[in-house]
């Protein structure tokens, strides 16, 4: 780990692969842990509605995961040999954390009258799963980064953030917005939503917000953003 990395404040951050996201798997594991906690094991309704929700999770969790073996992991490796090894073995961990918890979210689900310590149980191996995955982003961040930026051109890191995101399903994309977005401070916000808008046709744009909102939202209503994804 290299929690007493001093913060290297020359990295620019619109050049940073890891921030925006990263907070915002912050932000998601953070509501998951919260859900599952207050997840009441009687009521079928809410047990079944936290684990869709798990499993939406961890499907958006190895989208990202491997996002960064494929497009960041491959490129760092090509001209660097060694240089994402230690983010690739957190990456193994992690797809052993994935599984560990289907399978506890399976024995919860066929539970009987033990529902409610299985439901503990899963708690907390999400807890574990999310102190690892804090521990392993701030590596990516603070050592990681770093190496990127040290070797490679702001033009590359564009072209490798853009081999990322022209990747990503439209439905995907839907997600992850929502919790890049709702992380985001206020004019990170309207930065990120701003570029969005400047980058894709107009009626793309108004699909896609409608989509992330759940509503139809106007460009500029800032507010009601903030109250609908944060
Ligand atoms: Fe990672």
């Amino acid at each position: 780990m290299n929690a007493e990395t001093q913060f290297d404040t020359k990295t620019n951050v619109s050049k940073d692969l890891y921030y925006a996201v990263h907070k915002g798997i912050r932000l998601a594991n953070a509501r998951m842990l919260v859900a599952l906690g207050q997840a009441d094991a009687t009521n079928e309704d809410e047990v079944r509605d936290v684990l869709d929700k798990l499993a939406a999770h961890l499907d958006l969790s190895l989208s990202h995961l491997t996002h960064e073996n494929q497009k960041i992991h491959d490129v760092v490796e090509a001209r660097l040999p060694g240089g994402s090894d230690h983010a690739a073995e957190d990456h193994d961990h992690h797809l052993v954390g994935f599984s560990e918890l289907r399978r506890l979210a399976r024995e919860v689900e066929q539970a009987g009258g033990d529902r409610a310590a299985k439901l503990r149980r899963l708690y907390q191996r999400f807890a574990l799963f999310m102190a690892d995955d804090l521990t392993h982003m701030h590596d990516e961040e603070t050592e990681l980064m770093p190496l990127i930026a040290a070797h490679f051109s702001p033009e590359e890191i564009d072209g490798i953030e853009h081999s990322i995101v022209s990747a990503i399903p439209p439905a995907k994309m839907v997600a992850f917005a929502k919790f890049m977005l709702g992380a985001a401070s206020g004019s990170e916000r309207v930065t990120m939503v701003t570029g969005m808008r400047q980058a894709m046709p107009e009626e793309v744009f108004e699909g896609l917000f409608a989509a992330i909102m759940g509503e139809p939202w106007r460009f500029g209503d800032w507010e009601r953003m903030e109250h609908v994804l944060c």
